[in-house]
């Protein structure tokens, strides 16, 4: 009796997940990220001079200016800088008790409110920014209020400047322009100058070291005068400086072998040599500088030597009054690589080390440690075998007496993750790695795969062996009968607190799929979309050179595997489990000829799309005079169409015009001056090279983007059309449909064709297109896919001005919605509205609802195990991910179905059962003996 009962509670309490409007924030997730902070953009700072606690503010590869809370590693707040790429140079600096942060990028200086990230001011240079400092003290006296900031730009070959800003409103108070070609490098100030570096070239091509001093309050040139010799310095690359506000600025340089270390004190004309180590003939690969940054603080700074094994690190004192440098001490050389940030408290500096496993903390006057922490762990995950290693650091430590009393430290480490030491336990971890994905996709595991083969195997077998298959099942998984008994109890407290720590292995649903991210620094490490804050695995799979790009494009196949093809090579397989590269076997493939024989070729270059068969040329692509090609999409390989026409209201249909090989061609006008800017759109199909539809938009703008999709029978793109005289500037989605016939019931010329052949030229399809004007442009187009493309579909839009991404319904854009007249009653049965030009989004469609979603780029979906979802993953700067049902949950329980009254009731039948049977039995037996 129990048995039953337990095994029927067990089946009822297998972990559901559910899909319902109530569970925003429930199944979706976002990552609100930064990308990987850079060294010298980023330091712990109060954001106000009131406060106790700080802030961690970094400017990241990425173009994102942010604080983040070193409590917990919550983002306080982020700005995006506008038209930042990761490899232009970017600066941030925050003046001593200042509320205001100052960024440099591009050509524009701007300041920030340190408590909430509100611009205060921006103000735009001539040139590109090479430097941007604070002036900590001007004619020698602490400023009051706002510190002025000191600004150095100059293009290649363009005049260089410098310029200085006031504090409070970014004002220019003075330009002093340099004469000549010379590259600007950097600027610093002490309380009575603003040295300007320059790199003279020689005639020889080498590098001279040129330095400007200026007068802090008029701008005018002090004196000028010549580092290194002639023949020093080939690159700028082996310059090492730190220049800024320490309270002597330093400017260091090496030759091209690393062999001698050369240090100037800005301002003296002494140059200070020293020979570097050679530690058992490993050579130096690099070497840095880390010194205070603060006015008050010692003349002391560390420089830290790198070869491809070890680090060690010399400190170095300055004598400010005659500028010599002297060599105090040494930290020890260790293997593999190192860490070094400086911190200062009062005059005092401070340097700690992070290495693989340890965290140690010196004072800059003398080498004895002042605290020491063992790392055991830094939190994150790793490829198998990958040793994890610190990139750069930042500290904050407060020293009591002789011993370091608590430290932070804010680590970048080799994988990509930004996480928080505290001694040396990790506190967070920020994956800011993902920030930087630039291809992704979805992969099943295999177990899941196997799964839904069953499930397919026994819908498309007879109901008689269907239902033999589906026993075999059952019977095989009674085997886990017992383990399953043994999780029991926690499984129910799980099923009724809905906390079911469900498992990649037992996904019913097809939810947990694996979503595998690329990203720019060649590492590749995979998500589980049902559990998003666990990172699987994450690997290096790319070994690249500093700014080289790999284009990677990413492949899921059969048995748990992912595929990338990139620059750096094509057909690298990985277990998407656990990240391990499987040894590539080509599959013998009987049939391999006859398929590569068909497979087609494109070519696309910015004159022409060129097709080839076999080698052969197929056809021929060249647009119009004036134009260029400026994208192609095809339709998507795995894109089920569950019927082949559209039932109307009165139960007659129209037929789709479906065709596997139908692509969405745009081309531009080539010359993007002027008011004539035109697009044209064409449905191509892409093996017969035949132009089914084409549309033509004049005035458009053409540096918005342009969001092209195609999907069934239908397309839809996005575009700008630029002001005019008689329209003002606004934002279009054009969406078009295909269909064999407009007549219902009529398949045109198709009807009675059983067959189908590419290609020959087929009929003609007759296209429906609608316009609306939407509020907001749209950067790029998805379309969400189900198992057999039976549920509704849904248009996924990434909106990169409100930081959104919106799901609009098929049928809110459906070009077949009546125009001049409202519905019939067949129309409205169809769910069809009354056309109207004026697309608004329904807050409902928003998929991200309040959140603000930051540079989104690309957007991939996949379906689930079950007809009514879709996932969606998308990702840019931040990563964003949910599960929609555009035609509702139809097939699953939804989270408010009610377990426990559900559970009571199968509880109280069970007890009434026990209770009434006896009282039965004993009533029967009674009848019997009245009966005797
Ligand atoms: C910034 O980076 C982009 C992309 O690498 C490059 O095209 C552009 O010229 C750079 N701009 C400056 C000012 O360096
Ligand atoms: C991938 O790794 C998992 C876990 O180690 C293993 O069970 C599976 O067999 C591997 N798959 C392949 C294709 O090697
Ligand atoms: C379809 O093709 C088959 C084999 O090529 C041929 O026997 C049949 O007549 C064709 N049917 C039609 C309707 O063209």
């Amino acid at each position: 009796m129990l048995l039953p009962l337990l095994s029927a509670a067990t089946l009822l309490l297998t972990p559901s997940l559910a899909v319902f409007q109530d569970e925003a924030f429930h199944i979706d997730y976002h990552f609100a990220l930064l990308g990987a902070p850079k060294e010298s953009t980023t330091f712990f700072h109060q954001p106000n001079p009131a406060s106790k606690a700080s802030l961690i503010y970094t400017l990241s590869e990425e173009g994102a200016l942010g604080a983040v809370n070193p409590r917990d590693g919550s983002l306080v707040w982020r700005q995006l800088l506008q038209g930042q790429h990761q490899s232009n140079a970017s600066f941030l600096r925050a003046g001593e008790g200042q509320d205001l942060v100052v960024s440099g990028s591009l050509n524009q200086v701007a300041a920030w409110s340190a408590e909430d990230g509100r611009l205060a001011w921006r103000t735009a240079t001539d040139g590109v920014l090479r430097d941007v400092e604070i002036l900590e003290l001007s004619d020698g006296k602490e400023m009051v209020g706002a510190k002025d900031a000191v600004a150095l730009s100059g293009s290649h070959g363009a005049q260089s400047s410098v310029v200085r800003l006031d504090g409070a409103t970014g004002a220019v108070k003075w330009t002093y322009e340099f004469d000549g070609s010379d590259e600007a490098y950097q600027v610093s100030a002490s309380s009575t100058h603003i040295y300007a570096i320059l790199l003279h070239k020689t005639l020889l091509g080498y590098l001279r070291i040129r330095v400007v001093s200026l007068d802090p309050v008029t701008g005018k040139k002090i004196d000028e005068y010549m580092l290194s010799s002639e023949n020093e310095l080939a690159t700028a690359d082996t310059i090492v400086s730190v220049g800024a506000n320490s309270a002597s600025p330093i400017i260091a340089w090496t030759d091209a072998a690393h062999s001698t270390l050369k240090v100037n004190v800005v301002g003296s004309k002494a140059i200070s040599s020293f020979t570097i180590d050679q530690h058992a003939g490993e050579t130096v690969a690099r070497v840095q500088v880390h010194a205070p940054y603060h006015i008050n603080s010692l003349s002391h700074f560390l420089v830290h030597y790198e070869t491809a094994t070890s680090h060690w690190a010399d400190v170095f004192h300055v004598d400010v009054n005659n500028g010599k440098v002297t060599k105090a001490y040494s930290l020890p050389k260790l293997a593999g690589k190192g860490a070094f940030s400086t911190s200062t408290s009062d005059a005092n500096v401070y340097f700690t080390r992070i290495t693989r496993d340890e965290l140690s903390t010196v004072s800059s006057a003398s080498h004895g440690i002042l605290g020491r922490w063992p790392v055991t762990s830094f939190g994150v995950v790793s490829g198998i075998g990958e040793v994890i290693e610190p990139v750069h650091a930042v500290s904050e430590v407060s020293v009591k007496g002789d011993a370091v009393s608590a430290i932070r430290t804010v680590v970048l480490l080799s994988t990509g993750d930004w996480i928080l030491l505290r001694g040396g336990t990790a506190t967070w971890n920020r994956p800011e790695i993902l920030a930087s994905t630039v291809a992704a996709t979805f992969a099943m595991p295999a177990e899941v795969e196997a799964f839904a083969e069953r499930l397919q195997a026994e819908a498309s077998s007879n109901p008689v062996s269907a239902y033999v298959q589906r026993l075999t099942r059952h019977i095989a998984e009674l085997k886990d009968l017992p383990a399953l008994l043994v999780s029991f109890p926690q499984r129910v407290v799980n099923g009724f607190l809905g906390t079911s720590e469900d498992d990649l292995a037992s996904d019913n649903f097809g939810f947990h799929q694996i979503i595998t991210c690329a990203t720019r620094n060649g590492r590749m490490l995979a998500l589980d979309a049902g559990n998003p804050n666990r990172i699987l695995w994450n690997r290096q799979v790319a070994d690249l050179k500093k700014e080289q790009a790999w284009n990677p494009r990413l492949a899921s196949s059969k048995g748990g595997e992912v595929t990338i093809n990139s620059q750096a090579g094509t057909g690298f397989r990985y277990n998407i489990s656990n990240g391990e590269q499987l040894v590539s076997i080509l599959p013998v493939d009987v049939e391999g000829d006859a398929k590569a024989a068909r497979e087609v070729r494109f070519t696309m270059t910015d004159s022409a799309l060129d097709a080839t068969v076999d080698s052969k040329p197929a056809w021929h692509f060249s647009p119009a005079s004036g134009q260029t090609i400026h994208s192609l999409v095809p339709r998507p390989v795995n894109d089920p169409v569950a019927s082949i026409g559209k039932v109307l209201g009165d139960r007659r249909v129209l037929y789709k015009y479906l065709d596997p090989n139908l692509a969405l061609l745009v081309t531009k006008s080539s010359l993007t001056l002027g008011p004539s800017n035109t697009a044209t759109f064409y449905v191509l199909n892409t093996v017969s090279g035949a132009i089914l539809h084409a549309s033509t938009h004049n005035d458009i703008d053409l540096t918005s983007p342009i969001a092209t999709l195609i999907s069934e029978n239908w397309l839809a793109y996005s575009f700008t059309s630029a002001a005019s005289a008689t329209a003002p500037k606004g934002q279009q989605l054009v969406i078009g449909e295909l269909f064999e016939s407009l007549v219902p019931n009529d398949r045109g010329p198709l009807t009675g064709n059983q067959n189908y052949s590419s290609t020959i030229s087929t009929p003609e399809p007759y296209t429906l297109t609608h316009t609306y004007q939407i509020p907001e442009a749209i950067s790029k187009l998805a379309v969400t896919r189900t198992k057999q493309g039976i549920t509704s579909r849904q248009l996924l839009a990434l909106l990169p001005d409100s930081g959104a991404i919106v799901g609009i319904p098929y049928n809110a854009l459906n070009p077949r919605r009546p125009v001049g007249r409202d519905a019939t009653k067949d129309e409205q049965a169809e769910g069809l509205l009354r056309y109207n030009p004026v697309l608004e989004f329904d807050p409902k469609w928003l998929l991200s609802h309040q959140r603000e979603v930051l540079g989104l780029e690309e957007v991939v979906t996949s379906p689930a195990l079950i007809e009514s979802t879709s996932l969606v993953f998308a990702w840019g700067l931040d990563v964003f991910g949910t599960k929609i049902s555009p035609s509702f949950s139809f097939d699953i329980l939804g989270r408010d179905f009610n377990k426990f009254q559900m559970l009571g009731t199968v509880a109280a039948l069970g007890v009434l059962t026990f209770v009434v049977a006896p009282l039965v039995t004993r009533k029967q037996v009674d009848q019997r003996w009245k009966f005797l």
